[in-house]
């Protein structure tokens, strides 16, 4: 590597950083102008916590930074930023009860006059929605109400409107399905253009190679590996990255049909997002959700779920003809239907409470069934079994939550449902933010879920995973389903014609 740092943006050299264990040990790493540079490891490998050393979250315990040749040691984030440092982060950050617009502003909404000329605002903020592909949406809308793949794009629009020349994005594409991908990209390549450096937070390896110019592995805290794409391969990225062959990622699962109907959907409606969704779920099956963001997949499980409304329609649970009273989530788990959400920090996850506590929540029930209180012995023996099938990397079952990295609080969420015995299960982007090796652990949980006979759905922007697991993919668009495919019948091109053709667009 350019030792001097001669021609580099940034230089990293010798970076270490502790908490309870070694996090960072003597990673040395550059990014030059115009180059986007890949961060690739398993959850807890301590890509965010490089990111936030360098954009002046996080204290380094050793080693020092160069930036344009100059010593740079950025004491908090705004001397990060006014050193031309951006970091769009991983976790969502954005305030609910703010409008897109303010949102888009916060750091610069005029405050001194008193008052804010909001037509300005809304008026200033359309071309940065659009950049993202939002331009659609009403500057007034509150972040609130949007999914959590738009409020990725919130966050993303933010981060490219600032000034900068380093940006970093920490796995900005967790939550996009490919159409919103294919443009972030096109705005990747016009900030490269413009000489900005990036480093590029992500699991989802073939689009890595696709926009990266040098990709790096960190392990355990190492900076193990370094090599421009066309230089490596996936496998080998793979390898360095989990230190073991992992076969192919995700397997394939063997065409099989399933039992009786389970879970059954008549004529559901809830706001604009849900316009007559009508479906089956069988025993022993996974079936998959498709569509595009917005397409109404998530706002359709929670309807079902009773975390929304539903102006119409009616479910039916085991096969029988009188509809189940589903009024809220604690209905549904009540009926034997459960629902893992796609925001972990806003419905899934007490991120105070220790590992062991916030796995052990969900089933709360049926450990103190027997001894009126909470069993710690039973609560922590359930924990630590979960925290070695996942693989969760935590210091015990009782370190908080907070302090774990996204990948591994997904994975508590995850291990949270996994133990609660409902007969339907809907998990909405149970993967996102999990590496290679642990997501192959959550599929082959999935179906060994599916293969003791439980009904289990999966909403996932990730075609290739949906194609890999499922025994049925439905397609969403525009609010509606627009086709049910059997394994073997699909293909990618078939599920993304559907998924487009409720927005007049014919491929
Ligand atoms: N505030 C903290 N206190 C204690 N440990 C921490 C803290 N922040 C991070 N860690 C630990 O540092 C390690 C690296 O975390 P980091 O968030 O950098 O991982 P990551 O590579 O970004 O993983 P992911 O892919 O899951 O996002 C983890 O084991 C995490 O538990
Ligand atoms: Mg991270």
């Amino acid at each position: 590597m350019d030792a001097s740092g001669q021609g580099k943006l940034l230089v990293v050299t010798g970076l270490e950083k502790s908490y309870s264990a070694k996090v960072l040990s003597e990673v040395d790493l550059s990014i030059g102008a115009g180059e986007v540079h890949a961060l690739v490891g398993e959850n807890g490998a301590g890509k965010s916590t490089l990111a936030g050393i360098v954009a002046g979250l996080v204290k380094p315990d050793g080693g020092h930074m160069n930036l344009n040749g100059r010593p740079y040691a950025p004491r908090n984030r705004r001397d990060a930023e006014s050193s031309g440092i951006r970091l769009v982060m991983q976790e969502l950050n954005l305030i609910g009860n703010l409008t897109l617009a303010e949102s888009l502003f916060f750091d610069r909404l005029p405050h001194r006059l008193g008052w804010i000329n909001y037509n300005r605002l809304n008026e200033q903020a359309r071309p940065l929605l659009d950049q993202v592909g939002l331009g659609e949406l009403d500057p007034t809308r509150l972040v609130s109400s949007l999914g959590v793949g738009q409020q990725q794009l919130i966050e993303i629009a933010v981060g490219l409107s600032r000034r900068c020349d380093l940006l970093i994005l920490d796995e900005p594409t967790a939550a996009l399905t490919d159409p919103e991908i294919d443009r972030l990209f096109a705005q990747i390549v016009r900030l490269k253009a413009n000489g900005v450096g990036m480093i590029y937070i992500s699991h989802r390896l073939e689009e890595v190679q696709r926009v990266a110019d040098r990709i790096s592995v960190l392990r355990d805290g190492q900076l193990v590996f370094t090599r421009r794409p066309s230089e490596t391969s996936l496998e080998e990225i793979v390898r360095w990255m989990v230190g073991r062959e992992l076969g192919s990622v995700v397997r394939q699962r063997p065409a099989r049909s399933g039992g009786a109907v389970a879970l059954r959907v008549r004529g559901l409606r809830a706001g604009p997002a849900v316009q007559d969704v009508s479906f089956e779920a069988r025993y022993g099956e996974i079936l998959g959700f498709a569509g595009l963001m917005g397409s109404g997949r998530t706002e359709t499980m929670r309807a079902l779920y009773g975390a929304d409304r539903r102006e119409a329609g009616q479910i039916f649970l085991r096969g029988s003809d009188v509809p189940a009273k589903i009024r809220t989530p604690s209905d549904a788990v009540r009926r034997g239907l459960a629902l893992l959400t796609e925001n972990r920090k806003e419905q899934g996850l007490l991120l105070p409470m220790a590992v062991r506590a916030n796995i052990s929540l969900s089933h709360l029930g049926s450990i103190s069934r027997w001894g009126g209180w909470v069993q710690t012995a039973v609560e922590q023996a359930v924990a630590l079994r979960w925290i070695q099938n996942l693989r969760i990397r935590c210091a015990s079952a009782e370190q908080p939550a907070v302090e774990l990295s996204g990948g591994n609080q997904q994975k508590v969420v995850i291990a949270k449902w996994l133990c609660r015995d409902c007969e339907v299960m809907i998990f909405d982007e149970p993967t996102r933010g999990i590496d290679v090796g642990a997501k192959f652990e959550v599929y082959r949980l999935l179906a060994d879920l599916a293969d003791k006979g439980k009904a289990i759905i999966i909403v996932s922007s990730d075609l290739k995973e949906l194609m890999a697991s499922c025994d049925r993919i439905a397609v969403m668009s525009a609010g509606r389903l627009a086709a049910v495919f059997d394994r073997g019948e699909w293909s990618q091109d078939a599920i993304m014609a559907a998924a487009l053709s409720g927005y007049g667009v014919n491929l």
